[in-house]
């Protein structure tokens, strides 16, 4: 399974790059927001560092809501380096537009996917990636790895190439889940992704072996 970063913080995907294990990065609106970038070419700027920092899959939105915009903003994006993967929302405009781009050969990402049917419609659009919201499901009392693993197994069935990549993933647990229904990639905050690392017997057990290199070695 593929890792990717889900954030548009420069240090915390250097942190995880450095750990070796980092595939790609997906943004959104809110999370560009939330690191203060603000204006179209401060935008592209900040894409086009994070792709040179990670030199994997790098999803960057589209803002417009309308098929020609969703097209002219796509096709920047995708021209400001091969690494960057256009990702658009699952409404009507944005499956035609997903349409567009495959035929062009720009890769995508099809967001806010919440059912087994808005991810149908994305892989039939030929969508490179697909993105079942997780945590948000599970936040309105419904299973999002169960939404994953349905749309695993309808793609499987049908041998639809689309990529299911699981977002909105809150926590380490959701990380594994999404390994035990065969997910492609899952999306994660870098807290959920250092959270792999700990379990207290290799924290106990190292200290053993220390403890007893040093009984010998002083
Ligand atoms: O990849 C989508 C993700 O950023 C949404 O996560 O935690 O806002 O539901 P969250």
């Amino acid at each position: 399974m593929k890792f990717f970063i889900d954030t548009a913080n420069l240090e915390q995907i250097r942190e995880a790059y450095d750990l070796g294990v980092l595939d790609g990065v997906t943004t959104n609106p809110s999370l560009m927001a939330k690191e203060g970038i603000k204006g179209v070419q401060n935008q592209r700027d900040h894409y086009v560092k994070i792709c040179e920092i990670v030199k994997g899959d790098v999803s960057a939105e589209v803002i417009a809501t309308d098929y020609e915009g969703m097209i002219r903003e796509g096709e920047e994006l995708a021209a400001l380096n091969p690494h960057i993967v256009v990702k658009v929302p699952c409404i009507a405009d944005g499956i035609k537009a997903i349409k567009h781009f495959t035929a062009k050969g720009i890769r995508t990402n099809c967001t806010l996917v919440f059912s087994k049917g808005q991810a149908l419609l994305a892989a039939k659009a030929g969508a490179t990636y697909v993105s079942p919201f997780v945590g948000r499901l599970d936040d309105i009392s419904e299973d999002g790895i169960a939404l994953v693993a349905d749309i695993v197994e309808m793609y499987r069935y049908y041998g639809y190439e689309t990529q299911v990549l699981a977002a909105s993933i809150r926590h380490t647990k959701h990380i594994v889940e999404c390994v035990e229904v065969g997910a492609d990639v899952a999306t994660c905050p870098l807290s959920a992704i250092k959270g792999l690392l700990n379990h207290p017997l290799t924290d106990s057990g190292l200290k053993k072996f220390l403890e007893d290199y040093k009984k010998v070695n002083g």
